[in-house]
């Protein structure tokens, strides 16, 4: 099932042009203003956890952040990213694997900020959504922050032929459990390159500092 998985993603992004997937963004604005809010020194890490072939390791680069790492199950979608940021990948760490996998999950190093943007939602078993919480609770260091932009409750039900489970800013937070405190939650619709509207909740919590 991972290994079709993968083959599923690697196919996505081998064959689509990145600017023509139903989540494209030329500038992921809305994950750079969350991001922002957080406060942390560009010196500190970053993941993007579901990066794909996202345009925010760029943006993050330029906007001077130093340990960026992208993680994504298609090595080809990070493969993109590599080949279009050049000489500059050099400064990113990617990961290729799988989130559910405890192999995977060692290869990320502490982090201050977690981002994902249309990951989780493709995790639908309550397992498969809890390795990925342990994950979180494993890797963001304590006073550090987590993003989450998901599929909303009224969003769709499907995405690039799979099914997904949609989220409220309160089952994020059931998910992540008692030491992580939801800091905002932001309604957001995003128009899809042929312009269906595809509603999203953006979601910043912190993690307690004492946790
Ligand atoms: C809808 S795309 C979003 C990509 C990117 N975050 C963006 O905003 O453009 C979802 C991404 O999640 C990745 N993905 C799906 N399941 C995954 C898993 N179990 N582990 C790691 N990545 C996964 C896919 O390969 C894909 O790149």
């Amino acid at each position: 099932m991972a290994e079709e998985l993968r083959a599923h993603w690697d196919k996505v992004y081998e064959e689509t042009p990145v600017e023509r997937v139903g989540w494209y963004e030329a500038v992921p604005e809305l994950s750079l203003e969350l991001i922002e809010r957080c406060g942390v020194g560009t010196a500190e890490s970053v993941l993007d956890a579901g990066a794909g072939a996202s345009t925010l390791t760029d943006e993050l680069l330029a906007r001077g952040w130093e340990r960026v790492v992208a993680l994504d199950l298609s090595a080809s979608a990070l493969r993109l990213t590599a080949a279009r940021l050049g000489p500059a990948a050099e400064k990113v760490t990617f990961v290729p694997g799988d989130i559910r996998d405890a192999a995977v999950e060692a290869q990320i190093p502490p982090v201050s900020i977690w981002h994902d943007r249309a990951l989780l939602h493709f995790l639908t078993s309550p397992e498969d959504r809890e390795a990925y919480a342990m994950t979180v609770r494993r890797t963001v260091r304590p006073g550090g922050w987590v993003i989450i932009a998901t599929f909303a409750l009224n969003g769709a039900e499907y995405c690039s032929g799979l099914p997904v489970q949609r989220s409220d800013a309160g089952m994020l937070g059931d998910l992540l459990g008692p030491d992580f405190e939801l800091v905002e939650a932001i309604d957001y619709v995003y128009r899809q390159p042929w312009g269906d509207e595809r509603p999203y909740v953006y979601t910043r919590f912190r993690r307690k500092v004492g946790a």
